[in-house]
């Protein structure tokens, strides 16, 4: 589809990098469909970041979303996902390339500044799991 997720996690909020961030997706093309500023509770966290959950680090992941504030979005383009994921670059900061959201507002492979959904399955899921029918315009 024509349609992915993002989450600018709790360090790009904290690091004052809403601003920036937007700014980016948008001169990348992306059209808003729907965006909050919120929290994930324990459970949202360990929920959306399931896939993880035998991971080493996913304590670690579950603690760092659910920090403090995060902003959620979906967003529109052709192509979403795949050039979303171009757009923030590898999920190792030291591994993104340059330009790339992730190399210029990351600081460690654990706190990457941002989220985009891996496939069209997950961000129509990633999308539900954040926002209602009549939050997306
Ligand atoms: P997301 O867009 O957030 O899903 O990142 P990704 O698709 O680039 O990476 P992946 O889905 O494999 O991992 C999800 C998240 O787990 C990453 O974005 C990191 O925040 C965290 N993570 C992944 N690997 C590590 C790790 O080795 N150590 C720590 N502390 N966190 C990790
Ligand atoms: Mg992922």
């Amino acid at each position: 589809t024509n349609r992915t997720f993002t989450m600018i996690k709790p360090d790009g909020v904290e690091n004052g990098h809403i601003g920036a961030i937007l700014e980016k997706i948008n001169a990348a093309g992306f059209r808003i469909v729907a965006m909050k500023l919120t929290q994930m509770t324990k459970r949202d966290a360990e929920s959306f970041y399931g896939v993880h959950s035998e991971r080493p680090f996913f304590g670690e992941l579950v603690e760092f979303m659910t920090r403090g504030a995060i902003v959620a979005a979906v967003l529109e383009k052709d192509n979403a996902v795949e050039d979303f994921r171009a757009l923030i670059g590898a999920t190792n900061p030291a591994e993104a390339a340059e330009g790339t959201i992730r190399k210029l507002y990351a600081t460690s492979i654990g706190e990457n500044a941002v989220h985009g959904s891996d496939s069209d399955e997950n961000a129509a899921i990633e999308a539900a799991f954040h926002f209602s029918g009549r939050e997306l315009f």
